[in-house]
């Protein structure tokens, strides 16, 4: 890999500033000064100190965001706020985007990657990777909201919702849901079959990871290790294949 693409790639500068602190002498590998941007560099060999700082290569980079309401779930929208807006232009420039998406008015956890694999995978309907989704609906649930969610709502026009667990809280206008699948506006639709409306719904969990308490809408950190590997074990891309 080209040393300016590393550099970039570490989250410490643009490609563009990388390649001219290079050619200043603000870079050595493996103890020697290099001057030219297009070296040639092993991330997982070499020993890369930017400025005097040793950096540490990362190939993927993995972000949850609480996402807030007025938000679309996109990497650029020409007339809307989009979610890529709210991260640092270093992850921008690293090309990270949402694993799936969050309605606009949906708000929560949101994880976005540049580990275009095990987004796939996390996303995929084979792989039942769970989602918990708390909401607030129009009117009290019936009696056997729970049971008709676990048998698998149908949306009409043949779509057929997989089981889901609603758990409502006691007076039947909150709770959660819990789904294995990720169908267009799946919970407000699945109300609907209800005779009900949803009127605010966010995101807790996806893949066993669970939305910062700490983090305001807007705000967004790195998952920890420990949530990097659940995400990697529900994706299956934990292991070589
Ligand atoms: N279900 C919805 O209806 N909207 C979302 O944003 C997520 C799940």
């Amino acid at each position: 890999m080209r040393l300016d693409k590393l550099i970039c790639d570490c989250g410490v500068s643009t490609r563009k500033e990388a390649a001219a602190a290079v050619r200043a002498g603000q870079a050595t590998v493996n103890g020697n000064v290099v001057r030219e941007p297009d070296k040639k560099v092993d991330p997982g060999l070499d020993t890369v100190v930017f400025r005097g700082i040793p950096l540490v290569y990362r190939r993927f980079v993995y972000v949850m965001l609480n996402k807030p309401a007025g938000y679309v779930s996109a990497t650029d929208d020409r007339s809307l706020p989009y979610v890529l807006e709210l991260l640092p232009p270093e992850y921008r420039k690293r090309g990270l985007f949402p694993v799936g998406r969050l309605d606009r008015d949906t708000t929560g956890l949101l994880v976005m990657t540049d580990d275009g694999q095990t987004a796939h995978r996390a996303l995929s309907p084979r792989r039942h990777v769970e989602k918990v989704y708390s909401f607030t609906c129009i009117a009290p649930l019936s009696p056997d909201a729970e049971a008709a969610f676990q048998a698998g709502i149908a949306l009409g026009e043949g779509e057929e919702c997989k089981p889901a667990i609603l758990s409502p809280d006691g007076k039947r206008t909150a709770g959660t849901v819990t789904l294995t699948e990720g169908k267009y506006h799946q919970i407000k639709r699945m109300f609907e079959r209800l005779g009900n409306k949803i009127t605010t719904l966010k995101r807790e969990t996806f893949a066993g990871i669970a939305l910062d308490p700490a983090l305001a809408p807007g705000e967004w950190r790195e998952l920890t290790k420990e949530e990097t590997a659940t995400l990697l074990a529900a994706a299956g891309t934990d292991k070589p294949e």
